[in-house]
Order: structure tokens, then sequence, then C-alpha cells
């Protein structure tokens, strides 16, 4: 496995992959890697010849009060985890090599962004779609994959890249779920013992109301409430909640076909997301 920190150096990597006839998967992170991003290094290595992994925490997505400068970083750990989830190359630029200059423009993006972390986080898509594009065209990969957690990043990925005409397969992969249900991600080693211990209602919360679903009642606003009551329940406080159709992030009172629940939640050192998504026809998903 190499490391490397130049655009250019993993565009070489890249080209020479592709001229031996290789496939190229891609999974794009932030680091500090846990079970989830090596879901997604493994689907890509099932699927690929080579493995690009990038390391990157993007300024650009994080708002003025965020966790930016104490965002969890190891690099050292997250190298190993990576070879041994059978990456080949890892892409791990500073900020200088992304944003010599102040970007000169930016992806705004105009739709699915008024509801969950798009509201309650202003700028943070916009970030996120012009970090995620820079990757696209800087390692140039047949298929990039990413978290169905981040399942509003998820749709909005695939939204830029269809209306951009980006010639790449974006490749949803499922949540990593702890024992208990909590989703693995990189700020739950912010939790507190009590916090941690209480989480994993999140995801009880949701499933309650993805059965609710389930078994016919399909009022928006009795599903809703039913997740505030149980979310009311817990230490933190909720930032959204909601029952919106997926992809489209659209808010209807009468739910049909992909439904999506997600809820944010602040304890006092992170704030969680999770989602759950229905089919109302196929059952869940
Ligand atoms: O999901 C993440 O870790 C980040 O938002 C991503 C997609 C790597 C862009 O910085």
């Amino acid at each position: 496995m190499k490391v490397v920190e130049t655009i250019k150096a993993v565009r070489n990597e890249v080209i020479a992959a592709k001229q031996t006839g290789f496939s190229i998967g891609f999974v794009p992170t932030m680091g500090y890697l846990h079970e989830g991003h090596v879901s997604l290094i493994e689907a890509a290595r099932k699927d690929h010849d080579f493995v690009v992994l990038s390391i990157f925490v993007n300024p650009l997505q994080f708002g003025p009060n965020e966790d930016l400068d104490r965002y969890p970083r190891d690099f050292q750990r997250d190298e190993k985890i990576a070879q041994k989830a059978g990456v080949d190359v890892i892409f791990y630029p500073s900020v200088h090599e992304m944003y010599p200059t102040n970007m000169p423009m930016s992806i705004h993006v105009t739709s699915g962004v008024d509801v969950l972390c798009g509201s309650s986080r202003p700028g943070h898509f916009d970030g996120v779609a012009t970090v995620v594009m820079k990757l696209l065209q800087i390692v140039q990969p047949n298929e990039a994959y990413f978290g169905q957690k981040d399942a509003q990043q998820l749709a909005i990925i695939m939204n830029m890249v269809e209306a951009f005409n980006v010639p790449v397969n974006i490749h949803g992969c499922p949540t990593v779920r702890e024992e208990d249900g909590l989703a693995k991600s990189s700020r739950n080693v912010y939790l507190t013992n009590e916090d941690r211990a209480e989480a994993p209602f999140l995801y009880e919360a949701l499933k309650e109301g993805a059965n609710l679903i389930l078994s016919g009642e399909t009022r928006r606003s009795v599903i809703l409430a039913e997740l505030e009551n149980r979310l009311g329940t817990g230490s933190g406080r909720i930032d959204y909640v909601d029952v919106l159709r997926y992809p489209s992030l659209e808010q209807s009172e009468q739910l049909s076909g992909k439904v999506i629940l997600a809820v944010a939640y602040f304890y006092k050192n992170a704030r969680l997301i999770d989602n759950y998504i229905v089919d109302i026809q196929e059952g869940e998903k």
C-alpha cells in the first residue's frame, strides 16, 4: 500500500493502474476509520482491482462553530486499518494541496438541502459537494463508495453526479452498527459513558417508527409525533427529527414509496445522526 500526498502522485498511481486494465474503486473519508469505513473499502475491494482511499478533513464542510479543530485524527492508526482492509493507495493531501488559494468558486446545492442536516448546518452540503467533486476529478474512479448513514449526503452526491454528468457510479453501502444498534461514527468517541449507554435509543426510536409505517400507518404527522415522543425521553437534545420521501427528501403528509426516518441528536460533546429507510411497498431496507 502506498501513501501519496499530492494530486499529481495519486493521478499517476491511478493512470498506471488503468493502463494495466484495472478498474478503480474509490472511498472518500475524513479519516479516523471505523468498521463503517472498512465495509466501504471491502465493497470497493470486492468490485474493483485497485482501491483508492482518501483521508482529508475538509474545512469547507464545517461551520464556524463546529468541530473542525477537534475532529478526531489518527493517521498511523488509519494507515494500519486501510492496509488490512486491502487499500492500494491512500491519498492524504494537506489543506494547501486541496485548496492552494481561496476557492474561486464552489458548488451550491439547491435541492434537498432545506431539510435534515442541510437546515441545521447551513453551507455544509456545499462544502461536501465541492470537495467530493474535486476528489472525483482528481481520482477519476469507476465507482465511489459512500455510507447510507449519511443518507442526505448520499442523495445529494448522486444528484450532483447526475446534474454534472460525472462519469462515475455512486455506490451506497448499508450503515454498520455496534451490537446494541448504535450507528458507527468517528464522533462516537466523544460520548461520555452515560451518553454512550443511552445512545442506541435513537435507532430503537427509528425502528419503532418504521414498524408503525410497515404496519399500515402512513400519516407523516403521526409517525413524527411518535418519534418526538420517544426521543423526548432522552437526556440530550433533538436537533431534528423528520420523516421524508427518499431520495427526493420531499415532505408529504401521505407517505408512500421509499421513506426516510432521520434524526440528529445532541449530546454534551457529540452530535449523532442516524436514519432508517423503509419501502412501503416492499418492506424495510
Ligand atoms: O462522509 C464523509 O466523511 C465526508 O463528508 C466526505 C464524503 C469524505 C467529504 O468530505
